[in-house]
């Protein structure tokens, strides 16, 4: 099973401490989250999966941390400036504002189950384009609207890999095919965003440009979308809440040939089964277009430069044919928050206990899991136990994450465990005094197994590879 719907992640988060919302002693602010003590850690476990994936256990690709403000220009010849725009609408009655491409995911404000522009008394402006990028401004500036100050918070990390492209390549000696990968920061002035953190105006992105020969793209932009299938069942997400969307000519990006979105099934609850997937991810083939256009030499039909603000020519030679060209790119582009997300709803379930009360389970990968091992102690009166399971925690600890719980009965402290996740429960008992083992109970199964404290470590470790 998997979770009924985004609502049942968004209150269990809440409740255990992966995702709370931002500014909450505020008031909050609209689709903004924090990461609490939970989530921080399975973000990051997500994130180091795909960079040892991509960096650690292949051959052909390089990491990058580029910086979230660039040079104005740099968003002026990746095109975002012209065309990073969403059709925007105002309903002149609610005064809300609507993006039209999406008007049928969303109910009108003042009449649930009609989409806004449905009813009588709604009354929808032209639509107008508006751009997406966060505007500031850079240095001791005597106006906000200077211009000779303006900068963006980047809204895809994507080009600061390609104005990248000949520092890595130079330095790197790199031959094509390879890679760049890179994780951070990206920013967006949604007009709808929303569904937790499916859509923010702030969030992270995993991206990696690979580069290769113009004749290799299509067949290699296919290998990425298999591969990332792959990589994503690794996470634990099954294959049955995936589905892969042929973007067509009409939703293409500026720069793209193809693009190919792996969707996940995020709306469970809906009836209509073409609404129950969104976009997780984009794999898409964006030709030779960023090279090209923050390089000084490519020129137009009429012979002026495409460029004339470059100082840099981003072409590869290549040393075996003597031909000089622009590399095509392939683009797997996936969001950190969005992959959570998707982690979490695949990794959710519900199973009865004896009593007949219903308990979550949050079958994470071990991999992925917040805390790898909680050590209990059945009676936190007595000295010997807590002072053992204390030691036993420090003990695992600089190898595997573990926490120790003492703060409720041993049913309660399992419960809350297997909520957050947590593969094993190590128990400390009284018997452990005596014979020097422990009861080590499966988050999955709520089998036991007594183990002896030598040989526990070990024990784990085999355990948490699975
Ligand atoms: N460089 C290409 C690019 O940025 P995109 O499809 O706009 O492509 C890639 O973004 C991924 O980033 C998306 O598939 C999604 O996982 C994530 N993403 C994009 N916008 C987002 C938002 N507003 N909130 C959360 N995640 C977002």
């Amino acid at each position: 099973m998997s979770a009924p719907n985004i609502e049942t992640i968004v209150s269990l988060s809440k409740r255990r401490g992966f995702v709370f919302p931002a500014s909450d002693v505020y008031g909050g602010l609209g689709s903004s989250w924090d990461y609490g003590q939970l989530g921080v850690e399975l973000a990051n476990n997500i994130k180091r999966s795909w960079w040892n994936w991509l960096v650690y256990e292949r051959d052909d690709i390089e990491g990058l941390d580029s910086s979230i403000i660039q040079n104005r220009l740099v968003w002026k010849y990746s095109g975002h400036e012209q065309t990073f725009h969403d059709p925007l609408v105002d309903c002149r009655t609610c005064k809300n504002r609507f993006r039209l491409d999406k008007l049928v995911d969303v109910d009108c404000p003042n009449h649930a189950g009609v989409h806004p522009g449905e009813d009588k008394e709604c009354s929808l402006t032209e639509a107008r384009a508006f751009n997406l990028m966060f505007r500031t401004t850079v240095g001791a500036v005597s106006s906000d609207e200077d211009e000779n100050a303006l900068a963006y918070l980047r809204p895809e990390t994507a080009q600061g890999i390609f104005i990248n492209f000949k520092n890595v390549l130079d330095t790197s000696r790199r031959k094509l095919p390879f890679g760049i990968a890179q994780i951070g920061k990206a920013f967006r002035n949604e007009v709808t965003p929303g569904n937790f953190i499916f859509r923010t105006r702030e969030f992270e992105q995993m991206e990696m440009e690979y580069f290769v020969r113009p004749e290799d793209a299509q067949r290699i932009h296919q290998e990425w979308i298999d591969g990332f299938q792959t990589w994503l069942q690794s996470l634990g997400i099954s294959a049955a809440n995936m589905s892969l969307y042929e973007q067509t000519a009409e939703e293409l990006a500026h720069y793209a040939e193809r693009t190919v979105d792996i969707m996940y099934r995020f709306f469970p609850e809906r009836e209509d089964e073409t609404k129950q997937w969104d976009e997780l991810m984009g794999i898409a083939n964006r030709t030779d277009y960023d090279l090209r256009v923050h390089s000084k030499k490519p020129e137009d039909a009429e012979g002026k430069r495409i460029n004339p603000d470059s100082t840099e020519d981003l072409s590869y030679f290549d040393p075996q044919t003597n031909e000089r060209f622009y590399p095509y790119v392939i683009e797997p582009a996936i969001g950190v928050n969005r992959t959570l997300l998707a982690v979490m709803m695949d990794a959710y379930t519900e199973k009865t206990n004896d009593k007949g009360e219903v308990r979550v389970i949050l079958k994470l990968k071990p991999e992925l899991a917040p805390i790898k091992v909680a050590v209990l102690p059945l009676a936190k009166n007595n000295d010997g136990i807590v002072s053992l399971a204390k030691k036993l925690k420090h003990d695992l600890q600089p190898s595997m994450r573990t926490v120790y719980d003492d703060t409720g009965g041993i049913g309660k402290l399992y419960a809350r465990q297997d909520e957050i996740g947590t593969p094993f429960c190590v128990t400390v008992d009284h018997e452990s005094l005596e014979d020097n083992a422990v009861t080590i109970r499966d988050r999955d199964t709520w089998e036991q197994e007594r183990v002896g404290i030598e040989d526990i470590r070990e024990y784990l470790q085999k355990r948490l590879m699975k």
